[in-house]
């Protein structure tokens, strides 16, 4: 990506506040299936960015997105469905048909995902939605 770009987005990404919210049902879930730490996830649940070597966090999220059906038990993202959700998201906020930067942001970001463990898959993916789009969901 245009450094310049990433950089003012890394800028707009360290002003978000660091809030916690309450976590739904399927969040506390996985919460509970891998007995991860509550207020850690709370916290980290709310971040635009998410740190690869956050190991919670790579297990609560690959688990989240499981129970969504982003990601498969093989750790597979569905690009598909995640593409439809970045967009219904991206058409709320801006009012605007914007299919084709869903497209080209999936694509790029798509490019980062290796062979990774499946929380990273995730973690990866989110953190690159993110960057493009600000704050997605
Ligand atoms: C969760 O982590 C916080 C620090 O981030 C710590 O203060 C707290 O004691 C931890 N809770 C449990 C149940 O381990
Ligand atoms: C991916 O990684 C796994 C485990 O690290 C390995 O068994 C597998 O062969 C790798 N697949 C590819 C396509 O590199």
């Amino acid at each position: 990506m245009n450094n310049f770009i990433l950089r003012l987005l890394i800028i707009t990404v360290i002003q978000v506040l660091t809030y916690a919210y309450p976590l739904n049902d399927k969040e506390i879930d996985c919460v509970e299936k891998y007995n991860l730490n509550k207020t850690n996830v709370e916290m980290w649940n709310v971040q635009p960015i998410i740190p690869e070597e956050n190991v919670e966090m790579l297990q609560f999220m690959s688990c989240y997105w499981k129970k969504l059906g982003y990601q498969n038990d093989n750790g597979e993202i569905d690009y598909v469905k995640l593409s439809e959700v970045v967009y219904n998201d991206l058409k709320k906020r801006f009012l605007s048909d914007c299919l084709h930067i869903v497209a080209f942001i999936v694509e790029n970001c798509r490019k980062d995902i290796n062979n990774d463990s499946d929380g990273l898959k995730v973690v990866k993916m989110w953190n690159c939605l993110n960057i493009y789009t600000e704050n997605l969901f």
